[in-house]
């Protein structure tokens, strides 16, 4: 853990060392989806709300951008910015994979193609609506350095743990390689994965660590920071237990 160099309070470094033992990393939606293959419903179901909760990650990169002074500080995150819409190409801008990846499987999945349309009036769960609610306000503007902070907690603790959830959610896709004509063709449509645990999320961690080291210097910014870290896991194991009950009941049927 490298956390101390960035000048975070001990109460945040040891949130973070904890997370990956956290419900917001361990938890039972990515046991299900590690274990084996699902079926289409359920991964429809995966897919919907993953999606519906991926989209908005840009934007609130962007509200960190907006809430920082430092110029150092809001060089690193313009460069998460910068990764997050493909480095300059938008054909290799992250939601863009993501959507990419997601119809493929889904074709593949159902025997027939899914369009765009029919994807986006999949339904979205309660607990996805509530998630996409809590993470604005989290990384909602205000004119407080306390404010500033809850914006740089929120955003520290999604990169934190972004890498690992790319991990499993790929060893989870791996699952699916029965789908493809071969491993050459299962590679090629994987590059959303490829991308985020090749480089980019080891990247926005350390980013997203220098910016919440420089913007947080009073300990009401440390509270808010710590406050807003926590509350971001919170919100997030919260979205992975609704995926697993949903799915849950995917599988038994009403
Ligand atoms: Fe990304
Ligand atoms: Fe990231």
């Amino acid at each position: 853990m490298r956390a101390e160099i960035y000048h975070l309070n001990p109460e945040l470094i040891d949130l973070l060392e904890r997370a990956s033992h956290a419900p917001a990393l361990r938890n039972d939606f990515y046991t299900k989806w590690i274990r084996g293959p699902l079926g289409p419903s359920e991964v429809e179901v995966f897919a919907a709300n993953y999606f519906a909760r991926t989209r908005h990650t840009s934007a609130m990169v962007a509200y960190t951008l907006l809430a920082l002074d430092d110029v150092e500080a809001k060089t690193e995150i313009s460069k998460n910015l910068f990764s997050e819409f493909g480095n300059g190409n938008p054909q290799k801008a992250h939601i863009n994979l993501l959507i990419d990846y997601l119809l493929d499987l889904l074709g593949r999945l159902r025997g027939r193609k899914c369009s765009v349309e029919e994807f986006n009036s999949l339904p979205i769960l309660p607990t996805t609506t509530e998630f996409t609610k809590r993470q604005h306000s989290l990384y909602q503007p205000g004119p407080h350095s306390m404010d500033r902070c809850r914006v740089l907690g929120a955003h520290l603790a999604q990169e934190w743990i972004a890498y690992p959830m790319l991990v499993q959610l790929y060893e989870g896709a791996r699952n699916y390689q029965y789908l493809y004509q071969d491993l050459d063709e299962f590679h090629e449509e994987c590059e959303y994965f490829y991308t985020h645990i090749g480089e980019s999320e080891k990247s926005h961690r350390e980013q997203a660590l220098f910016a919440a080291g420089r913007a947080c210097q009073s300990s009401s910014d440390h509270d808010a920071r710590l406050d807003s870290a926590r509350a971001f896991l919170e919100i997030t194991a919260n979205f992975w237990d609704g995926l697993a009950l949903a799915m849950q009941s995917r599988r038994t049927g009403p």
